[in-house]
């Protein structure tokens, strides 16, 4: 199983999915699912996640690694599941989609959280420190969710 983690950046948000969702399969011993995080824009290619979500990530002892780079067409080939944190970045999605049947990949990460009441991942970029631990509360429980979405698709 391979999954993909994507925002608009990929300095923020799908850098710290894709160190949850990493960190929790690590912890399940779950060696077989890969994942890796892109950006729907090619802003910040290149770049390490932003500084105040390697602070935040690391409080909570989460190891990152990613570097940003922005989706391409042969990612919809290469991923079983497209995590897209926002509603833009799903349209954005389904508009670089290069086959229409490949379109059932893409899904919101707030579908797999519990807890219905949010269905976004906010863009913490321009806001305050708070927003990047939010982000990681709302993460956490979606990863979680994922998770026994993908155990159940095992049995
Ligand atoms: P991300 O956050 O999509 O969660 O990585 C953002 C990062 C950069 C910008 C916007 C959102 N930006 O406008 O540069």
């Amino acid at each position: 199983m391979r999954l993909l983690f994507v925002c608009l950046g990929n300095i923020c948000r799908s850098p710290a999915a894709e160190a949850i969702m990493s960190q929790l399969l690590e912890n399940v011993g779950q060696s077989d699912t890969i994942c890796d995080s892109a950006g729907t824009s090619s802003f910040h290619q290149g770049e390490k996640p932003d500084k105040r979500m390697r602070a935040a990530l690391e409080a909570r002892g989460y190891r990152y690694r990613s570097v940003s780079r922005p989706v391409t067409p042969q990612d919809f080939y290469d991923f079983d599941l497209i995590l897209a944190m926002d509603r833009q970045n799903q349209a954005d999605l389904k508009r670089m989609c290069p086959e229409s049947h490949l379109a059932q990949k893409i899904k919101l990460m707030c579908e797999f959280r519990q807890d219905k009441s949010v269905t976004e991942v906010p863009d913490p970029y321009y806001g305050g420190t708070e927003g990047f631990d939010h982000v990681i509360d709302l993460l956490e429980e979606a990863c979680r969710g994922l998770w026994a979405f993908l155990q159940s698709r095992r049995h």
